[in-house]
Protein backbone atom coordinates (compact mmCIF):
# COMPACT_ATOMS: atom_id res chain seq x y z
CA UNK A 1 0.00 0.00 0.00
CA UNK A 2 1.27 3.05 -0.62
CA UNK A 3 0.13 6.70 0.28
CA UNK A 4 0.24 8.66 3.33
CA UNK A 5 -0.35 6.71 6.20
CA UNK A 6 0.23 6.92 10.10
CA UNK A 7 -0.38 5.26 13.12
CA UNK A 8 -0.21 6.19 16.99
CA UNK A 9 2.06 3.89 18.70
CA UNK A 10 1.35 5.60 22.01
CA UNK A 11 -1.58 8.14 22.38
CA UNK A 12 -0.80 9.13 26.25
CA UNK A 13 1.52 11.75 27.77
CA UNK A 14 4.38 10.71 30.23
CA UNK A 15 3.27 7.85 32.41
CA UNK A 16 0.33 6.57 29.62
CA UNK A 17 -3.04 5.37 31.09
CA UNK A 18 -2.95 3.99 33.84
CA UNK A 19 0.17 5.43 35.15
CA UNK A 20 2.20 2.95 37.53
CA UNK A 21 2.00 5.11 40.66
CA UNK A 22 -1.63 6.79 40.02
CA UNK A 23 -5.01 6.43 41.47
CA UNK A 24 -6.44 9.90 40.03
CA UNK A 25 -9.50 9.38 39.37
CA UNK A 26 -9.38 8.26 35.11
CA UNK A 27 -6.20 6.21 36.30
CA UNK A 28 -8.67 4.23 39.21
CA UNK A 29 -11.80 3.57 36.34
CA UNK A 30 -8.41 2.16 34.00
CA UNK A 31 -6.73 0.07 36.84
CA UNK A 32 -10.97 -1.10 37.93
CA UNK A 33 -11.21 -2.32 34.04
CA UNK A 34 -14.78 -0.57 33.77
CA UNK A 35 -14.05 -0.12 29.98
CA UNK A 36 -14.71 3.40 30.65
CA UNK A 37 -10.78 4.35 30.34
CA UNK A 38 -9.08 2.75 27.09
CA UNK A 39 -5.48 1.62 29.02
CA UNK A 40 -3.23 3.85 26.64
CA UNK A 41 0.79 3.82 26.31
CA UNK A 42 3.14 6.80 26.01
CA UNK A 43 3.60 9.24 23.01
CA UNK A 44 4.96 8.10 20.10
CA UNK A 45 3.74 7.72 16.00
CA UNK A 46 4.77 5.92 13.03
CA UNK A 47 4.58 6.93 9.83
CA UNK A 48 5.18 5.48 6.08
CA UNK A 49 4.54 6.58 2.05
CA UNK A 50 5.31 3.01 0.97
CA UNK A 51 4.24 0.82 3.75
CA UNK A 52 7.64 -0.69 4.17
CA UNK A 53 9.93 1.66 5.35
CA UNK A 54 8.72 3.47 8.67
CA UNK A 55 9.63 6.52 10.65
CA UNK A 56 9.01 7.14 14.16
CA UNK A 57 8.19 10.48 15.56
CA UNK A 58 9.53 10.01 18.86
CA UNK A 59 10.53 6.77 20.87
CA UNK A 60 8.55 6.18 24.02
CA UNK A 61 9.80 3.83 26.71
CA UNK A 62 6.57 1.50 26.00
CA UNK A 63 8.19 1.11 22.40
CA UNK A 64 8.95 -2.56 22.61
CA UNK A 65 5.05 -3.73 23.37
CA UNK A 66 4.47 -0.82 20.52
CA UNK A 67 5.89 -2.59 18.19
CA UNK A 68 4.61 -6.29 19.16
CA UNK A 69 1.27 -4.84 18.92
CA UNK A 70 1.65 -3.37 15.23
CA UNK A 71 2.54 -5.67 13.20
CA UNK A 72 3.75 -3.42 10.45
CA UNK A 73 6.65 -2.60 12.76
CA UNK A 74 7.46 -6.72 12.74
CA UNK A 75 11.22 -7.77 11.37
CA UNK A 76 10.59 -9.29 8.38
CA UNK A 77 13.37 -10.28 6.68
CA UNK A 78 16.72 -12.33 7.28
CA UNK A 79 17.51 -12.40 10.76
CA UNK A 80 17.71 -9.20 11.38
CA UNK A 81 15.65 -6.82 10.19
CA UNK A 82 12.90 -3.92 11.26
CA UNK A 83 10.67 -1.73 9.15
CA UNK A 84 11.78 1.03 11.62
CA UNK A 85 13.81 2.88 9.18
CA UNK A 86 14.42 5.91 10.43
CA UNK A 87 13.27 7.80 14.08
CA UNK A 88 12.84 11.96 14.64
CA UNK A 89 12.70 13.16 17.99
CA UNK A 90 10.45 16.34 19.15
CA UNK A 91 12.28 16.89 22.27
CA UNK A 92 14.36 15.44 24.87
CA UNK A 93 11.61 14.30 27.03
CA UNK A 94 11.73 11.30 28.83
CA UNK A 95 8.25 10.07 26.84
CA UNK A 96 10.05 10.71 23.93
CA UNK A 97 13.49 9.97 23.99
CA UNK A 98 14.07 6.34 26.22
CA UNK A 99 12.38 3.88 23.44
CA UNK A 100 15.57 4.66 21.41
CA UNK A 101 17.47 2.16 24.34
CA UNK A 102 15.12 -0.27 23.22
CA UNK A 103 16.58 -0.20 19.46
CA UNK A 104 20.22 -0.83 20.81
CA UNK A 105 20.89 -4.29 19.48
CA UNK A 106 22.80 -3.11 16.76
CA UNK A 107 19.98 -2.37 14.15
CA UNK A 108 20.98 0.42 11.23
CA UNK A 109 18.78 3.26 11.25
CA UNK A 110 18.93 7.38 11.10
CA UNK A 111 18.21 9.63 14.55
CA UNK A 112 17.03 12.84 13.57
CA UNK A 113 16.50 15.64 16.36
CA UNK A 114 17.46 19.58 16.51
CA UNK A 115 21.24 19.74 17.38
CA UNK A 116 20.26 20.78 20.37
CA UNK A 117 18.27 17.67 21.29
CA UNK A 118 21.09 15.59 19.73
CA UNK A 119 23.48 17.27 21.62
CA UNK A 120 21.62 16.21 24.85
CA UNK A 121 21.26 12.79 24.11
CA UNK A 122 25.17 12.38 23.31
CA UNK A 123 26.03 13.99 26.71
CA UNK A 124 23.97 11.54 28.45
CA UNK A 125 26.19 8.41 28.25
CA UNK A 126 23.36 5.56 28.30
CA UNK A 127 22.36 6.39 24.62
CA UNK A 128 25.83 5.46 23.23
CA UNK A 129 24.46 1.81 23.84
CA UNK A 130 22.75 2.85 20.17
CA UNK A 131 25.76 2.72 18.61
CA UNK A 132 26.29 5.75 16.24
CA UNK A 133 28.26 3.97 13.56
CA UNK A 134 25.07 1.76 12.95
CA UNK A 135 22.78 4.79 14.06
CA UNK A 136 24.47 8.15 12.07
CA UNK A 137 22.79 11.38 14.28
CA UNK A 138 21.42 14.00 11.54
CA UNK A 139 21.12 17.00 13.06
CA UNK A 140 17.87 18.68 11.50
CA UNK A 141 16.88 22.86 10.88
CA UNK A 142 13.87 24.57 10.56
CA UNK A 143 13.06 25.28 6.80
CA UNK A 144 14.60 22.52 5.14
CA UNK A 145 13.24 19.48 4.36
CA UNK A 146 14.50 15.96 4.31
CA UNK A 147 13.09 12.43 3.19
CA UNK A 148 13.54 10.69 5.88
CA UNK A 149 12.12 7.27 4.83
CA UNK A 150 10.98 7.13 0.75
CA UNK A 151 8.46 9.20 -0.86
CA UNK A 152 8.39 10.84 2.63
CA UNK A 153 9.44 14.85 3.10
CA UNK A 154 8.98 16.37 6.36
CA UNK A 155 10.16 19.36 7.83
CA UNK A 156 10.55 20.97 11.35
CA UNK A 157 9.30 24.15 13.23
CA UNK A 158 9.43 25.66 16.26
CA UNK A 159 6.82 25.50 18.82
CA UNK A 160 6.69 27.20 21.87
CA UNK A 161 7.96 24.66 24.71
CA UNK A 162 10.62 24.98 27.24
CA UNK A 163 13.76 22.32 28.25
CA UNK A 164 13.13 18.20 29.47
CA UNK A 165 12.41 18.22 32.96
CA UNK A 166 15.45 16.49 33.54
CA UNK A 167 17.14 19.59 32.50
CA UNK A 168 15.21 22.31 34.31
CA UNK A 169 18.38 22.81 36.07
CA UNK A 170 19.51 25.13 33.41
CA UNK A 171 17.35 28.40 32.36
CA UNK A 172 13.88 26.41 31.93
CA UNK A 173 12.64 28.66 28.69
CA UNK A 174 9.13 28.25 29.16
CA UNK A 175 7.22 29.17 26.66
CA UNK A 176 10.29 29.80 24.20
CA UNK A 177 10.13 28.73 20.66
CA UNK A 178 13.73 27.59 19.73
CA UNK A 179 15.08 24.07 19.08
CA UNK A 180 13.90 22.40 22.61
CA UNK A 181 10.80 21.72 21.25
CA UNK A 182 9.41 21.18 17.44
CA UNK A 183 6.20 20.56 15.50
CA UNK A 184 7.09 17.96 12.13
CA UNK A 185 4.95 18.16 8.87
CA UNK A 186 4.74 15.56 6.86
CA UNK A 187 3.96 15.22 3.42
CA UNK A 188 3.84 12.37 1.00
CA UNK A 189 1.76 11.53 -2.17
CA UNK A 190 0.37 14.89 -1.77
CA UNK A 191 -0.99 14.58 1.32
CA UNK A 192 -0.05 16.92 4.43
CA UNK A 193 0.04 15.71 8.09
CA UNK A 194 1.55 18.08 11.50
CA UNK A 195 2.30 16.51 14.44
CA UNK A 196 3.12 18.60 17.57
CA UNK A 197 2.78 16.50 20.55
CA UNK A 198 4.17 19.35 22.77
CA UNK A 199 3.14 23.08 22.55
CA UNK A 200 2.36 25.88 25.15
CA UNK A 201 0.60 28.10 23.38
CA UNK A 202 -0.51 28.56 19.80
CA UNK A 203 0.99 31.21 18.22
CA UNK A 204 0.05 32.84 14.46
CA UNK A 205 2.93 30.90 12.84
CA UNK A 206 1.92 27.89 14.22
CA UNK A 207 -2.27 28.32 13.30
CA UNK A 208 -0.58 29.47 9.50
CA UNK A 209 1.46 26.23 9.53
CA UNK A 210 -1.86 24.06 10.60
CA UNK A 211 -4.23 25.73 8.05
CA UNK A 212 -5.03 23.49 5.42
CA UNK A 213 -3.64 20.71 6.50
CA UNK A 214 -4.89 17.35 5.95
CA UNK A 215 -4.75 15.77 9.51
CA UNK A 216 -3.41 17.16 12.64
CA UNK A 217 -1.71 15.23 15.92
CA UNK A 218 -1.54 17.85 18.44
CA UNK A 219 -0.53 18.45 22.36
CA UNK A 220 -4.06 16.91 24.23
CA UNK A 221 -1.85 16.88 27.50
CA UNK A 222 -4.37 18.53 29.72
CA UNK A 223 -8.30 19.37 29.98
CA UNK A 224 -7.80 22.33 32.05
CA UNK A 225 -5.00 24.54 33.22
CA UNK A 226 -4.96 23.67 36.71
CA UNK A 227 -6.01 20.02 36.27
CA UNK A 228 -3.53 18.45 38.45
CA UNK A 229 -3.70 20.80 41.53
CA UNK A 230 -7.16 20.49 41.35
CA UNK A 231 -7.48 17.03 41.55
CA UNK A 232 -4.08 17.32 44.11
CA UNK A 233 -1.49 15.43 42.27
CA UNK A 234 0.60 18.60 41.87
CA UNK A 235 1.51 21.94 42.43
CA UNK A 236 2.25 22.91 38.35
CA UNK A 237 -0.31 23.85 36.07
CA UNK A 238 -0.07 23.25 32.51
CA UNK A 239 1.21 26.53 31.49
CA UNK A 240 4.26 25.33 34.20
CA UNK A 241 4.73 22.46 32.18
CA UNK A 242 4.73 23.67 29.22
CA UNK A 243 1.62 22.52 27.81
CA UNK A 244 -1.20 24.70 26.42
CA UNK A 245 -4.68 22.78 27.50
CA UNK A 246 -7.55 21.97 25.74
CA UNK A 247 -10.29 24.57 27.16
CA UNK A 248 -10.82 27.63 27.85
CA UNK A 249 -10.69 30.53 26.06
CA UNK A 250 -6.69 30.31 25.35
CA UNK A 251 -7.00 26.80 25.00
CA UNK A 252 -6.07 24.86 21.97
CA UNK A 253 -9.56 23.88 20.68
CA UNK A 254 -10.39 27.70 20.97
CA UNK A 255 -7.63 28.72 19.25
CA UNK A 256 -7.62 26.40 16.49
CA UNK A 257 -11.42 26.20 16.05
CA UNK A 258 -11.07 28.50 13.31
CA UNK A 259 -8.72 27.02 10.79
CA UNK A 260 -9.51 24.81 8.74
CA UNK A 261 -8.09 21.03 8.91
CA UNK A 262 -9.01 17.71 7.69
CA UNK A 263 -8.74 16.28 10.82
CA UNK A 264 -8.22 17.31 14.04
CA UNK A 265 -6.60 14.32 16.74
CA UNK A 266 -5.38 15.03 20.40
CA UNK A 267 -2.27 13.18 21.21
CA UNK A 268 -0.21 12.70 24.36
CA UNK A 269 -3.05 13.23 26.53
CA UNK A 270 -1.88 12.49 30.03
CA UNK A 271 -3.84 10.52 32.51
CA UNK A 272 -5.73 13.17 34.84
CA UNK A 273 -7.27 14.33 31.65
CA UNK A 274 -10.93 13.58 31.91
CA UNK A 275 -11.78 13.39 27.99
CA UNK A 276 -10.34 10.00 28.50
CA UNK A 277 -13.09 8.73 30.25
CA UNK A 278 -15.91 7.61 27.58
CA UNK A 279 -18.67 9.94 27.61
CA UNK A 280 -17.69 12.71 30.22
CA UNK A 281 -19.15 15.84 29.66
CA UNK A 282 -15.37 16.98 28.75
CA UNK A 283 -15.33 14.62 26.41
CA UNK A 284 -18.29 15.30 24.59
CA UNK A 285 -17.44 19.16 24.67
CA UNK A 286 -14.72 18.83 22.84
CA UNK A 287 -15.74 15.97 20.60
CA UNK A 288 -18.19 18.43 19.55
CA UNK A 289 -15.58 20.90 18.72
CA UNK A 290 -14.63 18.38 16.10
CA UNK A 291 -11.56 16.94 18.00
CA UNK A 292 -11.07 13.36 17.91
CA UNK A 293 -9.33 11.86 21.05
CA UNK A 294 -6.70 9.19 20.04
CA UNK A 295 -6.17 6.12 21.33
CA UNK A 296 -3.30 3.34 20.68
CA UNK A 297 -3.42 1.91 17.18
CA UNK A 298 -5.68 4.55 15.47
CA UNK A 299 -4.71 4.69 11.76
CA UNK A 300 -4.58 7.83 10.04
CA UNK A 301 -4.89 8.36 6.01
CA UNK A 302 -5.11 11.39 5.34
C1 LIG B 1 6.12 16.56 29.34
O1 LIG B 1 5.46 16.24 28.35
O2 LIG B 1 5.92 17.63 29.94
C2 LIG B 1 7.21 15.66 29.79
O3 LIG B 1 7.12 14.45 29.14
C3 LIG B 1 7.25 15.53 31.25
C4 LIG B 1 8.23 14.48 31.65
O4 LIG B 1 9.38 14.44 31.14
O5 LIG B 1 7.86 13.63 32.48
MN1 LIG C 1 5.58 14.33 27.50
ZN1 LIG D 1 -3.67 9.19 37.00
Amino acid sequence: MTGLRAIVLGSAAGGGVPQWNCRCRVCALAWRGTGLVRPRSQSSLAVTADGDSWLLLNASPDLRQQIWSTPALHPRDGLRHSPISAVLVTNGDVDHVTGLLTLRERQPFDLYGTEVTLASLADNKVFSVVADDLVPRRPVVFGRRFEPVPGLSAEIFPVPGKLPLWREDEALGLGEEGENTVGVEIRAAGRRLVYVPGCARVTPDLAARITGADALLFDGTLYSDDEMIREGLGTKTGARMGHVSMSGPSGSAAALARVPVGRRIYVHINNTNPVLIEGSPERRAIEAEGWEIAHDGLEVTP
